[in-house]
């Protein structure tokens, strides 16, 4: 166990369980053989989209890029002798892979729907950024084989530390020291360093992927034991899928392994395909999606000449309607007030407002005289010019 052969297995061996080393292949083992009991091994490849750097690719990962940190070698920052007389350039590193900032990738989702579908016996995880969880996975079908930054404690006496003090310590790359008077050790993450032992999570789960009808291995070089051995315990006849930008750890060396080349976000959307999920999974992500619902600027289309035309005479037209109908209104009240006539044909207007109105219309027309008996029709149509005109033709405008 765990020394398989490198070598893929040749184009002409036929499979056994499946009927050929495609993905439809699998998808319709998958749907025939009701499958129920799916492991998932993960590494960080599974969280590059979510711009998280990998350990290993040549000159995006973590360990080709550390030069800054000045470490006597890559891994050094993750290598518990090395942190005791050092813990600086871990809580660098830490500031900026902590969780949170993160949003699952469509991959994470994918080992979601598993879940949701009742099919998926554990994921096992390397990696620390609980992203499996941040995309609905329980906590239980979990198994973070190099731990978390979901809690932390003291490396001398084990006390566990406040998560909300952690968050700030990381935060302002502050080195937190244990609060346990006369402690004072060194606090660091429960994520496993080199010359740590695994959790005892991975130690009762190991055999698990012997009883799996379907392993799905995605985004891990399978470089770090004893991680790295778990493909290697799933039963011969099982098929097992590689999603991998390369190959690793031996897979497609046996004749039910299905190897995808390339990004595992893509390989996932395939397989989804296939097995008609598709629209599910696209969902699922999405629902962990922060600006969910959000419309962005570039959704909202930009109006032709013409829309934009026909809502500027719209607006007119309204303004135009709202003040006819004020002047209609204020006409019908005229006319309501006014619609008393004298014996002479004069509207019998109450004398103040008659007498101002009449004085402000001779002062107009330059006539010192005021007609004490009240203005005619014409007189008002001075000073309130709709009387007697008719509505303006809004095709005019
Ligand atoms: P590695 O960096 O060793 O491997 C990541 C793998 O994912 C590589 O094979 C990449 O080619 C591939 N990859 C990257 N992005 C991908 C993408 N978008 N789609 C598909 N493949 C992609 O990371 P791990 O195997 O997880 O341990 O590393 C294992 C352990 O080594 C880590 O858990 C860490 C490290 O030292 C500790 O910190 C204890």
């Amino acid at each position: 166990m765990g020394n398989e052969s490198s070598t893929p297995v040749a184009e002409d061996v036929p499979p056994v369980t499946l009927y050929g080393r495609t993905i439809e292949a699998v998808a319709d083992y998958i749907k025939k053989n009701n499958v129920r009991k799916v492991v998932v091994m993960n590494g960080a490849g599974i969280s590059t989209s979510a711009g998280i750097p990998d350990f290993r690719s040549p000159d995006t990962g973590l360990y080709a890029n550390l030069a800054r940190l000045n470490l006597p070698y890559a891994e050094a920052v993750f290598d518990i002798s090395y942190f005791r007389n050092n813990p600086r350039p871990f809580y660098e590193l830490a500031h900026e892979m902590h969780p949170g900032k993160y949003r699952p990738t469509i991959t994470h989702s994918f080992v979601s729907l598993l879940h949701q579908k009742g099919m998926l016996l554990k994921a096992f995880t390397q990696n620390i950024d609980c992203l499996e969880r941040k995309a609905g996975v329980p906590g239980e079908k979990i198994v973070e084989a190099h731990g978390s930054f979901a809690t932390q404690r003291c490396i001398d006496c084990g006390l566990e530390y406040p998560e909300e003090k952690m968050k700030e310590a990381v935060a302002i790359k502050e080195v937190p020291y244990c609060e346990k008077t006369r402690c004072g050790g060194l606090v660091k993450p429960d994520i496993v360093f080199f010359g740590e032992a695994l959790p005892e999570s991975f130690h009762r789960n190991r055999s698990l992927p012997a009883q799996a009808d379907l392993a799905i291995v995605m985004g891990t070089s399978l470089t770090v034991q004893p991680f790295a051995s778990l493909p290697s315990f799933v039963r011969e006849e099982t098929p097992r899928i590689l999603i991998n930008r390369e190959r690793a750890g031996g897979l497609g060396s046996r004749p039910d392994d299905v190897v995808l080349l390339g990004d595992c976000d893509e390989g996932v959307r395939k397989l989804a395909d296939a097995l008609g999920w598709r629209e599910e999974l696209e969902e699922l992500w999405e629902s962990t999606n922060p600006h969910k619902g959000e419309k962005k600027e570039h959704d909202v289309k930009p109006k032709d000449k013409q829309t934009e035309l026909d809502d500027k005479i719209d607006e007119l037209t309204r303004g135009v309607d709202k003040t006819l109908k004020l002047s209609e209104d204020h006409q019908k009240q005229f006319e309501k007030d006014f619609s008393r006539r004298d014996d002479t044909g004069k509207l019998a207007v109450p004398g103040g407002l008659a007498r101002s109105i009449t004085k402000a219309e001779n002062q107009k027309q330059g006539n010192a005289q005021v007609n004490e008996s009240g203005p005619t029709k014409d007189d008002l149509s001075h000073v309130y010019p709709h009387i007697g005109s008719k509505s303006a033709d809004k095709s005019s405008l």
